[in-house]
């Protein structure tokens, strides 16, 4: 072997075997390199490792070392790839910044912004402390404007007016002596101090002319023993004279008969009288005294044939009428209902100067006896 033949061998040598050499570190290298990419700086793509394929099996290959923790942050992902328009890094929107483009039309007024007032404020009816207050705009507020009433809000005005308009009369009302108009309609059983006389129903009213026992059974009544008359008589008053709880009846007593202390006689005949409510204490219609009943003398109601007797006496057609208090119901419903409610009211008479007076009453009128 000449020596240019073992140059042309060594060199052949040396190069396979930087070859070898080249080949291994580029293995080692690809497989040791850890990755490491700057969040903040893109970093060049490297060529791709060529994959070990056709390697021979055996030939060991470096692991990672496990204790190089491979670190991805979060940003990587939105590191793009250098190399293309896309991968153009999108530079993150730094805080406050505002956006560039069209904005969005904000909704509302922002908060602790106000924008000028545009027109008159028109203030809520009933805040008239605003008034005089200027506008944001310069524009002084007009004193709030009453609103129309409605027809129903009227009405319910006058309504409660006319409440109160009658609540006050019956108020005052209440204190406006009626007494005397009471009294003539129901009565009560007080004497007046001076003795009133028993005006006489034949003469016209409003003429105080007392009513004597020479006058009983003339004119007005039906009976020639009794005469009709009012007490207490008012006078001027027609109405209550009226009334039906006024309505009395004047008696004559019959012969034999005893009025039992409510009657009066009459010292210059010796007659003896007695006066009745002619009120029926049934049902309140007015009862007439007849002598020229077939029963005998009594008083008859004609609503429902209540029958009273003037005094206690002797009744031959009728034993059951006989010795019964005077005024006592001998007779129909009235004579059903329980004492004092079957005895007639009595008026209290007196004989002054030749004239009959009415001293009270016994009982209640349209109650009873002793009510
Ligand atoms: S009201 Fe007189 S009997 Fe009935």
């Amino acid at each position: 072997m000449s020596e240019d033949s073992e140059n042309e061998e060594k060199k052949a040598q040396a190069s396979s075997e930087a070859e070898s050499q080249a080949q291994t570190s580029n293995e080692e290298k690809s497989s040791t390199e850890t990755i490491s990419i700057s969040p903040s700086a893109p970093q060049p793509q490297k060529p791709k490792t060529t994959p070990m394929i056709g390697k021979p099996i055996g030939t060991p290959v470096t692991p990672r070392p496990t204790s190089t923790p491979i670190v991805k942050p979060a940003a990587q992902t939105q590191t793009p790839v250098v190399g293309g328009p896309a991968s153009t890094p999108v530079a993150s929107r730094p805080v406050g910044t505002p956006v560039v483009g069209t904005p969005r039309p904000s909704v509302g007024t922002p908060v602790g912004t106000m924008g000028p007032i545009v027109g008159t404020v028109t203030p809520r009816p009933g805040i008239a402390s605003l008034a005089g207050v200027s506008a944001p705009g310069g524009a002084p507020k007009l004193p709030p404007s009453k609103p129309p009433e409605s027809k129903v809000e009227v009405s319910r005005r006058n309504f409660i007016k006319g409440l109160a308009i009658v609540g006050g009369l019956v108020a005052v009302g209440s204190f406006v002596p009626l007494f005397p108009y009471l009294e003539a309609s129901v009565g009560v059983g007080t004497a007046t101090p001076d003795l009133p006389v028993v005006v006489n129903p034949n003469v016209a009213q409003n003429q105080l002319v007392p009513l004597k026992p020479a006058d009983v059974g003339s004119l007005n009544s039906i009976d020639p023993n009794s005469s009709y008359f009012q007490y207490p008589y008012i006078v001027g008053n027609t109405n209550a004279n009226a009334d039906s709880f006024v309505q009395c009846v004047l008696i004559r007593m019959p012969a034999g008969f005893n009025g039992e202390g409510y009657s009066v006689t009459d010292t210059s005949t010796g007659d003896q009288y007695i006066a009745f409510s002619r009120v029926c204490v049934h049902l309140w219609c007015l009862w007439s005294y007849n002598t020229n009943d077939p029963r005998g003398p009594v008083g008859a109601c004609p609503c429902h044939g209540s029958t009273y007797v003037p005094g206690s006496g002797t009744y031959p057609k009728t034993p059951s009428f006989s010795n019964q208090a005077p005024g006592t119901a001998v007779a129909g419903p009235a004579s059903l209902q329980t004492p004092p409610n079957n005895m007639l009211p009595i008026i209290q008479l007196t004989i002054v100067d030749g004239s009959f007076h009415a001293t009270g009453r016994v009982g209640v009128v349209g109650c009873g006896q002793k009510c």
